[in-house]
């Protein structure tokens, strides 16, 4: 049964430690809101969203992937946002995750460009717009996917990581700091 949990208190925290889902992804405990779905009175997936970029994330329990259940939640979390009044909704996801790749492109959302962050970690940031004003910030955004900007981004994210992470709602701990060098060396366009 889908449930929204309308704000992220201790509550919320403790279901999701509970089921094991903050364990899998922990920015799902820094997250404003999100879309849970619950068997049994324990949570199996959830779908979450924060920051100022509205950064969306979702994560299943091992057993209840590639059922489809995936494209309900995140379905929902979309409807979620519009009823928020947001102009856009953002996520990043690494390319080589097929799953995340099929889910999130078949709902609509778009690549605007990559970050090849550090060895091993790649990932591309994808927007879905619902006005003029979001339509405008995708546009702006493209910016990253040229080397010039992409240098720019690098060194914002260099010297800002820790306002970067808040922006972005991102709090997994095995996030490394930023290899400028790297990310440029590596740059794709995409
Ligand atoms: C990514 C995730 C949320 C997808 O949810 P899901 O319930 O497994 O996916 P669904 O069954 O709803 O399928 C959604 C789409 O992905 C495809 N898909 C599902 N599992 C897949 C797999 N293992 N490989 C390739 N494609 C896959 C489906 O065919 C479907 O494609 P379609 O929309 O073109 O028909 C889920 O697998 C998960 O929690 N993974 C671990 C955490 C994670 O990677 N989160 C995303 C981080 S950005």
């Amino acid at each position: 049964m889908l449930k929204k949990i309308s704000s992220i208190d201790d509550n919320a925290i403790s279901e999701f430690r509970k089921s094991g889902i903050s364990e899998l992804m922990k920015s799902v405990e820094s997250s404003d809101w999100a879309i849970a779905e619950e068997l049994n009175d324990k949570i199996v997936g959830v779908a979450f969203m924060g920051g100022l970029f509205h950064v969306s994330g979702i994560q299943l329990l091992k057993e209840f992937q590639g059922k489809g259940l995936g494209k309900k939640l995140q379905n929902e979390l979309i409807v979620e946002s519009k009823k928020h009044n947001y102009s856009f909704i953002t996520m990043f996801n690494d390319p080589r995750n097929e799953a995340s790749e099929n889910l999130h492109n078949s709902l609509g959302y778009k690549k605007l460009f990559r970050i090849n962050y550090a060895p091993d970690v790649k990932q591309d940031f994808k927007i879905i717009s619902f006005n003029t004003k979001g339509k405008i910030l995708s546009n702006f955004l493209k910016i990253f996917n040229t080397k010039g900007g992409m240098f720019l981004l690098g060194l914002m994210l260099k010297s800002f990581f820790p306002i970067f992470i808040k922006f972005v709602n991102h709090t997994e701990d095995d996030r490394p700091n930023p290899n400028l060098k790297w990310i440029l060396n590596n740059f794709e366009k995409i």
